[in-house]
Parts: structure tokens; C-alpha cells; sequence
């Protein structure tokens, strides 16, 4: 007959094709995951396959090496030019000529899984919004009146069954110039997340390089951002940028209230955001050599108030009972809205908050850690000025957020700064001696190694002081209540008399500076930040009816870099085994991450908030409770056996 059968691996779809069919189109007709940009043009090479030869046994197969045709000279140039690996063929190329196997390798797939290393290790799905393709496009002349965006639109049709694109007025703008300079032939970004294919970019001839994206991770203190390759999900640059909105209030609180007091102060911070994002944009590119104009898409996670500023919402509800929100869904719009400097056309995805005072980034927390899909008890704690808390299982998961301030982050600390290089980040101090030696950010050596060199030495981080003071009260230097001691009371001169308490000095660089000391200033907004994060904790553990939990999942931009015994010695978390208390870096990162790559991602997520109970611990008297009694060193209301060991 002039049917032949073809067997799809790994998917295994199959079905029957006429004889001389090529690759790529019996793929698109029984529904396989075959990549294509230029559409079949033989310069895009998206369509890599390998037709498989010899005996099939279980598929009752016998195959031979001319059930397809030879190398054509589209694929004989390519392979010149390129190389093509042995077995390969391009799919748009090759006809099939007989019954057949053909190998789809994971790198043609748009839908496939990637491993990525973050702090940990992860698989991702790929299941992009946005995708490049390749179209030439029917030049206008004076017998047709339709206009560009219309031709544009058949060429989308007829090449590539893409039906009804729209283009926001930016677009258009830049359509016209567009199209003629690249002499009609163009890759158009389509973006579609289940609303319909938009054009989001627009690009001389078959772009040969992937479209990219930016996973945003807007913070209080902090926004963090990943450049992100949109074909495999690869990030190309991370960065951060201080929240400029810092100037008017360093929580967010303060920020509702600056609000309330200062008419035209929400849109002042709006756009001090907006501003900080496209630096984060530009800044990014910058890093990974690629123009702002090559991103297509944008995803954010952030807590309601920034949420809400972001958008040029008014957050003033945010900081009164009931703490209505604006809305709690996820919102796509244009990047260009929120400041971001991308292509023209290019959307912007926000995920949905959980409540009033738990955001996007809890909700991508959830995304990327999944509580809600194993048997044993997380407790994960997004550490930041504000700090998301989940707790949870597959049965339920609770959520709080708890206003830690931004001592964590470094701010509110006398010798504190940001992670960056020059920084102490890893401190300990000899429990006899009561010396101290220390690691900086962008040095691997010890203070006290021969190699430290010169040091570059300009402050201390958020995890830099968490260990700093952990180590102070296991060497005896700070009480249970925090009280940092006199020289006499710590035995050693490096406690000296600061008006009328003591600070510890790390280290002193004399003349040329700098001197970096913990106050007792220091340990009082530490022993703050700390009470507030467990008291979340803890109020979520007696929502769930539990005294321990099975592990604690440290996150954060910074979370990573905290270490689990200094978090506990400070009593910032439950006592667990410590080798139950892991950390997952930037886990709301990572959650825009994922929905930035994978449309799937986008609707687990957005079901899955509905059924996450939220606690809130503004209007909780138990949360005051454990709060005040958190307050000690470690504190005073749960044993930490874990700790003696
Ligand atoms: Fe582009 Fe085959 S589809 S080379």
C-alpha cells in the first residue's frame, strides 16, 4: 500500500502516513513533540531526529536503512556547515519511505524535562508561553488593501496553523520598519498561554539563537532577577538591585504608612520600582551579552504590598483589618506596564497571592518546594524582611508571613551590608580563646590562613551575623538574654564599652578602617527578626496541631547561605535533627523560574493556592505570645534537644 507506519520514541505515538512523507509533518499529524522555528526551511536545525534501523522485536518491526530517504543537499550543507551528529537527520528533510522508528532526542522537544542545577538539583518541565517562529510574509502591493499586520497574520495561518494573532499597539509601532528591513522574512515571537497567540517580538530573518525571559523575584530589600534562555530553561545571568523603595520605609509597613501620610506617595514608589526593574533588565542583558529587545516575557513573584505598588495600586488596605486585596489572581500584562525594558510587546506574569499579607513569593515557594506533595511535614521558611512560613503535607498546607524587618538582610546592622564581595559571610569564634576568624565574600581563605593577603573587608552580611551572633553565645561572649558582656564578664578585650553597653569587635583595620563590631544594637534587631520568624513558625505548628516537624527547609535569595546549626543555636527555627534542616536557596527564585519556562507550572500553581489555609498572625494574640517569649537566646518555650547533641 502507499501507507507506511511510523513509531515515534520516547513518546511512542504512532500511526500511518502517506509514503514520502517527511519527518516533521507526520510528527505535527499525530501530535509529537518535533521543534521547528523555521517551519521546515532547513536552516533552523530545531528538527534534529534519528531514524532508528535493524530489528524491533516488541514493536514486531524490522527496519531498514532505506526506510527513509538519503541526505539531501539541504542536510549535506547544513552538516558542512554545522556538523550534524552521526544518525542525525534534520526531520523537515527526510521523507519517509517504509515502515519506520524515529527518535525524537530531547533537545527537539519544546516540552521536555531539564535537569537545572540551582541549590539543588531539580528537573524542570519545559512548556513555554512564548515560542520563536520563522515566516515570510507577502509583500504588500497596490491590488491588496489589507495592511501588515494582516499579511503577517495569513503567513502565521498558512505556515504554521497559527490562528487569529493578535499585536498590542507597541507592536504595530514598530511593525512596519520591522518587517521591511528584514526584507519580509522575520521570526515572530507568539506568545500563547492558553488566551491565544499574541505577537511579542519580532526579529530579522531565522533567529538561531533562543528567545530569552527574566524570572523576577521582587523582595523588600531586594530584587533578584534570572535571565533565563526560553528553548531549555538555561539561566544566563543572575543579579540584584536594591528595592529603592527602601528610602521611604525599610519594611513594609512603613511603606503602607508613608502611604497613608503622603498623598502621591504610592505613585512615588511605584515608580521607584518601576525604575528598578528595568536597571534589573538592562543590567542582566548587560551580563549575558544578549539586547533588552530579545526578551519576550517576565515573571514576578512578590508579597501583596509589592505586589500592589508594583501595579500602582493603592496599598492602604493592605495595612488595615481585613487586609482586602486588589485582587488575589494572577495577572498577565504588558512588561512594559511594570517598567521592565524588554521587546516591544513583551507580558509580564504575576502569580496569584495567597492572602492579604501572603504573596506571590509564598506562592511560588509552594511551587518550587512542593510541600503539598509529600507524606513527611515541611516547615519552609523564606527568609527575607518579610519571611513567608509554609507549613505542610499532602493532607494540608498552612501559610503564614511574619514581619521580620530587614536585620536578616544585612540592613539595621551597624557593620552590615549587602552579600557582595568584601563581606563576612562564615564566622566562628574559639569558645576559649574568644578569637574570632572569619571567611569574606570573594576570598576562600580563613582570616586566620597564611593566603587571606590583603583583605578586602567592608562588612558583614545576613548570614555573615547570624553566625556571628550564634557563635558570640556558644563562646560565652552574649547571655541567654542577649546581653553582650563586659571584657571581664566575656574574658577577652575584644568586648569593649560602647556608650552603655559593649560590642565585640571583629575586626579592627586601625587607621585605614574599617572596623566591623557586633553591637548591642545588633543582637536586639537579630533577636527581633529571629522571635518573629519562629513565632510564625510556631503558630502555624499549633494551627496543624504539632509540636516537631519531619524537616525545615531554609529559602531565600540568602536563606542558601545560612547555616542550619547557627540558625538553630540562635532559636530562629523548631529544633529538628540538623540534618533535617536543609536549604533550598532562592525557592520563590526558583518558582518564577518555573513558571517563567512552563505554562503547566502557571495552573498547577494557580489551583493549588485555593488550597493553601492561610494564618494570619497580625491579629493572633498566641503569635504576641510566642513572640515575647521567643525573645531569649535560644529562646525559652521548647526545649532543643536536637541542639545538646
Ligand atoms: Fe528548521 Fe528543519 S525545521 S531545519
Amino acid at each position: 500500500s502507499d501507507d507506511v507506519q511510523v513509531i515515534f520514541t520516547p513518546s511512542g505515538k504512532r500511526g500511518r502516513v502517506a509514503r514520502g512523507t517527511r519527518v516533521l509533518a507526520a510528527a505535527r499529524k499525530l501530535g509529537v513533540d518535533l521543534d521547528s522555528v523555521c517551519g521546515g526551511r532547513g536552516v533552523c536545525s530545531k528538527c534534529q531526529c534519528t531514524p532508528s534501523f535493524g530489528d524491533f522485536p516488541k514493536l514486531g518491526l524490522h527496519v531498514d536503512p532505506d526506510a527513509v530517504s538519503p541526505i539531501n543537499a539541504v542536510e549535506e550543507r547544513y552538516d558542512r556547515i554545522r556538523g550534524l551528529k552521526p544518525g542525525r537527520r534534520l526531520g523537515c528533510q527526510t521523507e519517509i519511505l517504509d515502515d519506520v522508528v524515529i527518535d525524537v532526542p530531547p533537545e527537539s522537544q519544546v516540552h521536555k524535562q531539564v535537569v537545572r542545577k540551582a541549590a539543588s538539583e531539580r528537573v524542570m518541565e519545559m512548556d513555554p508561553a512564548t515560542r520563536p517562529v520563522y515566516v515570510e510574509v507577502a509583500e504588500p502591493d497596490m491590488h491588496r488593501p489589507e495592511g501588515d499586520l494582516q499579511r503577517l497574520s495569513q503567513a502565521l495561518e498558512k505556515q504554521w496553523q497559527i490562528k487569529g494573532v493578535r499585536a498590542d499597539l507597541d507592536v504595530l509601532r514598530m511593525l512596519q520598519p520591522a518587517l521591511r528591513k528584514a526584507e519580509w522574512k522575520v521570526t515572530v515571537a507568539i506568545h500563547d498561554a492558553g488566551d491565544g497567540p499574541r505577537v511579542t517580538g519580532i526579529f530579522p530573518g531565522v533567529r538561531e539563537v533562543p528567545l530569552y525571559g527574566l524570572a523576577i523575584d521582587l523582595g523588600s530589600t531586594t530584587i533578584a532577577g534570572h535571565l533565563v534562555a526560553l528553548d531549555d530553561g538555561r539561566v544566563l545571568a543572575s543579579a540584584g538591585v536594591m528595592n529603592p523603595q527602601i528610602r521611604f520605609g525599610e519594611d513594609l509597613m512603613s511603606r503602607v504608612s508613608y502611604v497613608m501620610m503622603n498623598p502621591g506617595g504610592d505613585q512615588e514608589m511605584t515608580n521607584a520600582v518601576r525604575d528598578a526593574m528595568g536597571d534589573l533588565a538592562r543590567q542582566l542583558a548587560g551580563e549575558a551579552k544578549v539586547e533588552t529587545g530579545e526578551i519576550v516575557e517576565a515573571v514576578v513573584v512578590c508579597n501583596p504590598v509589592m505586589h500592589h505598588l508594583l501595579l500602582g495600586i493603592d496599598p492602604v488596605e493592605l495595612g488595615q483589618a481585613p487586609f482586602a486585596l486588589a485582587t488575589s489572581e494572577s495577572l498577565e500584562f504588558a512588561a512594559r506596564e511594570i517598567g521592565i525594558e524588554a521587546s516591544a510587546g513583551a507580558r509580564a506574569y504575576i502569580l496569584p497571592l495567597i492572602a492579604g499579607h501572603v504573596g506571590a513569593d509564598a506562592a511560588a515557594v509552594a511551587l518550587s518546594e512542593a510541600p503539598q506533595k509529600r507524606d513527611d511535614l515541611s516547615l519552609i521558611v523564606d527568609v527575607g524582611t518579610n519571611a513567608e512560613i509554609l507549613l505542610g503535607n499532602k493532607q494540608r498546607v498552612l501559610a503564614c508571613s511574619s514581619p521580620t524587618g530587614p536585620a536578616f538582610e544585612g540592613a539595621q546592622i551597624s557593620s552590615g551590608q549587602r552579600a557582595a564581595p568584601g563581606a563576612i559571610e562564615r564566622i566562628e569564634i574559639d569558645p576559649e580563646t574568644k578569637e574570632p576568624r572569619f571567611k569574606t565574600i570573594g576570598n576562600e581563605h580563613w582570616s586566620t590562613d597564611p593566603e587571606f593577603g590583603t583583605p578586602r573587608i567592608t562588612g558583614i552580611c545576613g548570614s555573615g551575623i547570624i553566625e556571628a551572633v550564634a557563635e558570640m553565645r556558644m563562646a560565652g561572649i552574649v547571655d541567654t538574654s542577649g546581653l553582650i558582656g563586659s571584657a571581664e564578664q566575656a574574658g577577652t578585650p575584644r568586648c569593649e564599652p560602647n556608650g552603655r553597653t559593649h560590642e565585640y569587635v571583629i575586626y579592627d583595620g586601625g587607621e585605614e578602617g574599617p572596623r566591623i563590631t557586633v553591637t548591642q544594637g545588633d543582637i536586639r534587631a537579630i533577636q527581633l527578626a529571629k522571635s518573629a520568624l519562629y513565632a510564625g513558625a510556631r503558630l502555624l505548628m499549633d494551627e496543624m496541631g504539632v509540636d516537631t516537624v519531619d524537616r525545615v527547609v531554609l529559602a531565600g535569595a540568602f536563606g542558601a547561605h545560612i547555616s542550619p546549626k547557627h540558625a538553630m543555636v540562635l532559636g530562629m527555627i523548631p529544633d529538628a535533627p540538623l540534618d533535617h534542616v536543609t536549604s533550598a536557596g532562592n525557592a520563590a527564585g526558583t518558582g518564577a523560574h518555573m513558571a517563567l519556562c512552563s505554562v503547566k507550572a502557571r495552573r498547577e500553581i494557580e489551583t493549588q493556592v485555593h488550597q493553601i489555609t492561610k494564618v494570619e498572625t497580625a491579629i493572633e494574640p498566641r503569635f504576641q505570645e510566642h513572640f515575647v517569649a521567643a525573645n531569649a537566646l535560644p529562646h525559652a518555650t521548647a526545649p532543643f534537644p536536637e541542639l545538646r547533641k
